[in-house]
């Protein structure tokens, strides 16, 4: 282990400065002869991408062999924290066994466009769901004793400019939703590090702004890791340092060293500043060094099965008509579209991976089936239309029992630095499924991409079978849906509307002049849809089963600011399956608008035909708060508020109301048009309301000390507190003029929050 603060006191300026950026491409500086070793870092978050060779950020040279995991929606589709941190373990014991110590991931940006390219490494359009999914990642890499470096800090929503965009999100957004995420996974899962996003929120760049990293990430969330760049993402080395970015990634050729020294030097620059860089980088390295100690779970086992379980668990049945699925094994099956001999499983850039392996779909599903299967490819390998191909695939499907079309988004469209142009699949795809469907009414499309997809041929259809990008094992876990010898059970972490033109992002998108505004503040995804009770295809946290359950809640309880429920699921259907209870919360309305529901928790649970059991939730005062942009704090506002069990966004099984009554009470700022009721509601209305009395008993005029106010308790009240402030000067024969009541307005103003005993 390092002695920091003695290796701080020895380490010379430009050794120091030299350490402030990585050696090179994946590796820390180190100092051998001052006993500090490097480290290594390498992508990526599904699957470990680590060169040897060249080496490149985006996934142009290859890296050596991995287990290729689905992608990022895959992995929150399943809803399961237990199997997110045991994925982690399984990435944790691969980078070990490859000498990898800090693994470049997760990455948990929003979903906020369905366009944006890199929403295949991304998790959802929900903070709750991609908070719980970041943190349980980050445990289970970090609990194997190698690092996490969760990425990108802050809103990276799109690759359109991603590197100088400036993202114009209101504070309220920022905390809600965009910040959510990370402040999730730092408070329950402290990451090792975090990676600064390329481009500006709110006019500074991610790398140099101070607010997002000393004030919110460091100050108020107390991350104690290491804060890096992401790769090139340094603009001015002297404002990142002094704002907290530690680490520059991969390297500036010296130029940073040299700006750092000048400034140094012209003492803009302190000591302090640099060491606390170097600090963050030392410590860093020793978490790393009493990880290396740890001998991973799961360094010997098979890959190959748990990456196919997870591809299993993330499978979202959108559409199942005459419960078409699961196929029957002696069907004879057509199995069309060249995706089920070239599967497209991968994400692209610097999340690539290098398979070490490739479950071919055809031949998985040959594997299982005790019938005929015959393969057309029905479209080229380039997804463009083929004539030939798919009078073939017409051929074969006017003769088959069932059709099993393999359909999507093929590789290049969907790439980091690359957002899409809209949200259709390929004319070749869509051709297929409507020319397959004419000659055979049982079709069943398996649908593979890492972004909502426009689905309007899915009335021809019987059934579809959402896999996102499913990872390497992708192949043989279709073929064990389709045949049920697995049940899905994965549910939507991303709406998918009906068209483009739906999604809140669609005005504002992708920005105009280097700025980006999100107008749609709060509103993103499914907070929006159903705010504005806008119909979608497929609503955020809906999946189907091939069994039913019957869910009932079984116990409420609630306090002044904090509910507890219990909730019995029971399988009732024939076939062993899953549910995901998700509890939302409705607020009540009032003048800050609020999303009409918002997830709170969620819970998957795995049952037989006939099992039951019961899951526990507890909300308290975070999950009925919103972000207070006047406090500048979190705040939850009095009212009745509804605890919603439901199984999407859409389906609720049944809602509770709750009258909560916060210790904190916001008042409402109070100006010259406030009425006279607003006043006296305040804290510091009864003292106010004396005050104007006073003035007005003292008065020459009648008016003014006849003024109603004087009526106490009367019947008059209501008329009298509809009055407002500014009409009292009028009335009054000016007995309260405006600077009197600008101070009683002042007065009142002092005291916005009261707090309740
Ligand atoms: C990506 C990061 C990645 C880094 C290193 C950048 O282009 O944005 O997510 O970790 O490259 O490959």
């Amino acid at each position: 282990m390092i002695d920091v603060e003695k290796a701080l006191a020895e380490l010379t300026l430009d050794e120091k400065l030299r350490m402030l950026e990585g050696k090179d491409f994946w590796h820390t500086m180190d100092y051998p002869a001052k006993g500090i070793p490097s480290i290594e870092v390498a992508d990526g978050p599904y699957g470990l991408r680590k060169q040897k060779g060249l080496c490149d950020h985006l996934g142009w040279n290859v890296s050596e062999k991995a287990t290729a995991y689905p992608s990022g929606p895959s992995v929150a589709a399943t809803f399961d924290r237990h199997l997110v941190c045991e994925l982690g373990k399984h990435l944790a014991a691969e980078a070990r066994s490859q000498d990898v110590d800090v693994l470049l991931g997760p990455a948990v940006n929003m979903v906020r466009t369905p366009l944006c390219g890199r929403n295949f490494e991304y998790y959802s359009e929900d903070p709750c769901l991609a908070g719980e999914i970041a943190a349980s990642y980050v445990s289970g890499v970090q609990s194997q004793g190698v690092g996490t470096c969760i990425k990108h800090f802050a809103a990276n929503n799109q690759e359109v400019e991603r590197e100088f965009i400036d993202a114009e999100v209101s504070e309220r957004a920022l905390r809600e939703i965009y910040l959510k995420v990370f402040e999730t996974a730092v408070r329950k899962s402290h990451p090792w590090s975090v990676m600064t996003a390329l481009n500006k929120v709110n006019g500074d760049y991610c790398s140099e702004n101070r607010v997002l990293l000393r004030d919110v990430l460091r100050g108020e969330w107390g991350f104690d890791g290491l804060a890096m760049s992401d790769w090139s993402g340094v603009n001015n080395r002297v404002k990142a340092l002094k704002s907290g970015l530690d680490l520059e990634m991969p390297y500036s050729w010296g130029i940073s060293q040299e700006r750092l020294r000048l400034a140094y030097d012209a003492g803009e620059l302190s000591m302090e500043d640099i060491d606390a860089g170097v600090r963050n980088i030392l410590n860093l390295v020793n978490r790393v060094l009493e990880g290396r100690k740890v001998h991973p779970d799961y360094s010997d086992v098979d890959h190959n099965a748990f990456s196919c379980e997870i591809a299993e668990k993330s499978a979202v049945l959108l559409k199942n008509e005459s419960s078409i699925l699961p196929l029957k094994r002696n069907a004879r099956i057509a199995v069309i579209g060249d995706m089920a001999i070239h599967p497209r499983f991968k994400m692209e850039g610097s999340a690539l991976v290098n398979p070490s392996y490739s479950a071919i779909p055809l031949d998985e599903i040959k594997a299982i089936s005790e019938g005929e299967v015959y393969f057309a490819s029905g479209y080229d390998e380039n997804s463009e239309l083929d004539d030939e191909g798919l009078a073939e695939a017409v051929s074969l499907a006017s003769d088959s029992d069932v059709v099993v079309i393999f359909a999507g988004l093929p590789g290049g469209i969907e790439a980091e630095g690359k957002d899409r142009k809209d949200m259709m699949m390929p004319a070749s795809h869509v051709r297929l499924i409507h020319e397959v469907s004419n000659v055979n009414g049982n079709v069943v499309v398996v649908l593979s991409n890492g972004s909502p997809v426009d689905t309007s041929w899915d009335g021809s259809v019987k059934a579809v079978l959402e896999m996102f990008l499913g990872g390497q094992m992708m192949g043989r876990a279709v073929a064990r849906l389709l045949f049920g010898l697995a049940t899905p059970g994965g549910k939507l972490p991303v709406s998918f509307p009906y068209r483009l033109e739906q999604n809140p992002s669609y005005l504002n998108y992708p920005g105009h002049m280097g700025v980006v505004t999100y107008s749609e503040d709060v509103f993103i995804g499914y907070r929006y849809y159903v705010t504005k009770g806008i119909d979608v295809k497929y609503p955020f946290g809906f999946g189907l089963s091939y069994t039913d359950f019957e869910i009932s809640i079984s116990e409420f309880r609630s306090g002044s600011a904090q509910v507890s429920l219990r909730v019995r699921v029971r399988n009732v259907g024939s076939m062993n399956g899953s549910e995901t209870v998700q509890i939302y919360v409705a607020p009540p309305t009032g003048r800050i608008p609020r999303p009409r529901v918002e997830l709170r928790d969620f819970a998957r649970v795995y049952l037989c035909p006939g099992q039951e059991c019961e899951v526990s939730f507890s909300l308290d005062t975070d999950a009925f708060s919103y972000f207070d942009e006047d406090l500048k704090d979190w705040y939850m506002a009095p009212g009745e508020y509804g605890v919603i069990v439901a199984t999407s966004s859409r389906d609720f099984v049944d809602e509770r109301k709750v009258m909560l009554s916060p210790k904190r009470i916001k008042h409402d700022e109070i100006t010259g048009w406030s009425t006279i009721g607003a006043l006296r509601a305040t804290p510091a209305g009864a003292a106010a309301i004396e005050r104007i009395k006073d003035t007005l008993s003292r008065s020459l005029s009648e008016s003014a000390r006849n003024f109603p106010i004087f009526r106490k308790n009367g019947e008059t009240q209501d008329d009298v507190d509809r009055i407002p402030l500014r009409m009292i000067t009028v009335l009054t024969d000016n007995s309260i003029n405006n600077d009197i009541m600008d101070s009683i307005i002042e007065d009142a103003n002092r005291v916005n929050l009261e707090v309740l005993g």
